[in-house]
């Protein structure tokens, strides 16, 4: 029902064609200074290229926009982002093995990968997707398309693996958005360390008010509100940013199908997901 190409059987939005993807995967240099910020969609992407921001600038608005500052690398072509000072940001929701830039154990770039409970993360998703999909599909269609994973950048089980099990590696961090909302100083911390900024834990407090869910929808450099029109019901792009959302849409028998999909597909990697406040 939505449309796009494929890549080795990842849906694709229409923005991007596969040899797009094969031309970035190769022919991006990349520096090490470079950082990209990964996900699936609606895991925390803004919230993230927003700390990765503020970091960089010690907790001070440059007057950036969070997509200027670290742009959508999936939708630029390999040598378009040449001439951007270093440090360079990207986004991508690309999965692991199509990442820009080529395989991530042979990159000087660093990766910072966030995954959101899979139940949250569909229902955002949902609210989302009104521009791509009929806007009276009702909530159980999508939920099986989800689980089908013919929707844009494939699998969501899969995309979370794939990146999950390269967490050792020095130069890939992993975090979940529930870790960021219940623990988002040290959260922070964690990525300022990360990307080799020791920064004082005032600075650290300064950029954890400015990226509490509150201040970025009031902030015009951070809110994507421009993705407004794209959502469901107007609810705009800050939706809610809560843990346990998926309460308000999903049945008994549906939540019941994921936590054996997840004991299926990710238990043997140790992934788990916190789905309440
Ligand atoms: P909801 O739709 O559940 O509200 P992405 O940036 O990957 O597209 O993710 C968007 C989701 O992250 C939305 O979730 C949005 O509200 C939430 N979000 C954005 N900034 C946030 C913040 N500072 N704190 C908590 N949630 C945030």
């Amino acid at each position: 029902p939505i449309t796009g190409e494929y890549i080795d059987g990842v849906l694709l939005p229409t923005l991007i064609k596969p040899g797009d993807v094969v031309a970035l995967r190769q022919e991006l240099k990349l520096r090490e200074t470079d950082v990209f910020v990964a996900t699936f969609p609606k895991c925390g992407t803004t919230w993230t290229q927003q700390i990765v921001k503020l970091i960089w600038s010690g907790g001070r608005e440059d007057g950036r926009d969070v997509d200027e500052a670290l742009p959508w690398i999936d939708v630029t072509k390999p040598h378009e982002l040449d001439d951007m000072p270093s440090p360079r940001g990207f986004k991508t929701h690309l999965p692991y093995h199509l990442c820009p830039g080529g395989d991530p154990r042979q990159s000087p770039a660093k990766y910072i990968y966030v995954y959101r409970n899979p139940k949250d993360t569909m229902v955002s998703n949902y609210h989302f997707s009104v521009k791509f999909l009929p806007e009276d599909m009702p909530w159980s269609n999508y939920y099986k398309m989800m689980l089908s994973g013919d929707v844009y950048f494939g699998n969501i089980f899969d995309h979370m693996r794939g990146w999950y099990i390269h967490k050792d590696l020095p130069n890939v961090l992993i975090i979940s958005y529930e870790m960021l909302k219940k623990d988002s100083f040290n959260m922070i911390k964690k990525i300022s360390d990360f990307l080799g900024y020791q920064l004082q834990d005032d600075v650290i407090a300064d950029i954890t008010k400015l990226t509490s869910f509150e201040k970025m929808r009031g902030n015009e450099l951070a809110n994507n509100s421009w993705m407004d029109k794209y959502r469901r019901e107007g609810a705009g792009f800050m939706r809610k940013g809560v843990i346990g959302d998926w309460k308000s849409l999903f049945s008994e028998e549906e939540s019941i199908e994921i936590d054996e999909i997840i004991k299926e597909k990710l238990s043997d990697i140790g992934l788990v997901f916190d789905y309440d406040p």
